[in-house]
């Protein structure tokens, strides 16, 4: 995928201005023959929008639903302390700042290709993304910076969670 060169500033004193993004680990020239810190702002960007539009935040950032998709990017992706409580047991949206700040890109990518969870986290959406998504994704998170605390940590079937939390059917 190459980027659009003429939303980076487009042509400098009569030069082109070529750029490549968007290409995880490739080194982002800007045309003047510098070479660009990575990530780069188009690939978070990338990142956000993935995140925005794979429903992360719906479950990760605590009350975003509810506020209509709206919340400051300090509050966005710290998990959540309402429980999914189904016949798995009890499970809670996790703080990926955390989570996904401890790693490094390749640990996440490795990561993000097995992932397999309990209910109802999507774990087969983050698989089926592209490489350059996931390594987006990552690049955005890092962006946030670790914050926050740790969700409660998953209950098992036998055991009753307190307030909140959202019952499917099934439950023994
Ligand atoms: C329907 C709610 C829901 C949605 C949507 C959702 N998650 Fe989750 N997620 C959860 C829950 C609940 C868990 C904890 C699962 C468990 O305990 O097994 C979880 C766990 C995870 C984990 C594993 C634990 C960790 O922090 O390493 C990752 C990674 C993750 N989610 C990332 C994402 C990303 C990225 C998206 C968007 C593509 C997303 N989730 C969308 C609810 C959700």
């Amino acid at each position: 995928m190459f980027g659009d060169g003429r939303r980076h500033g487009g042509a400098r004193e009569g030069r082109p201005n070529y750029t490549i993004n968007g290409r995880a680990g490739l080194p982002n020239w800007d045309g003047q023959g510098n070479r660009q810190a990575a990530p780069n702002a188009e690939q978070i960007e990338r990142g956000r929008y993935v995140v925005e539009i794979g429903g992360c935040n719906d479950c990760h950032t605590a009350g975003y639903a509810e506020a209509g998709g709206k919340a400051a990017e300090s509050d966005r992706l710290k998990g959540d302390t309402l429980g999914y409580r189904g016949p798995w047991g009890t499970t809670y949206p996790t703080n990926l700042r955390l989570s996904i700040g401890k790693m490094t890109e390749d640990q996440w990518v490795k990561y993000a290709k097995t992932l397999m969870t309990r209910p109802p986290m999507p774990w087969f959406n983050i698989r089926a993304m592209t490489e350059a998504d996931q390594r987006a994704l990552y690049q955005y998170v890092k962006s946030l910076g670790q914050s926050g605390t740790a969700a409660p940590a998953f209950l098992p079937p036998d055991k009753a969670p307190k307030p909140p939390y959202i019952q499917w059917p099934g439950v023994k």
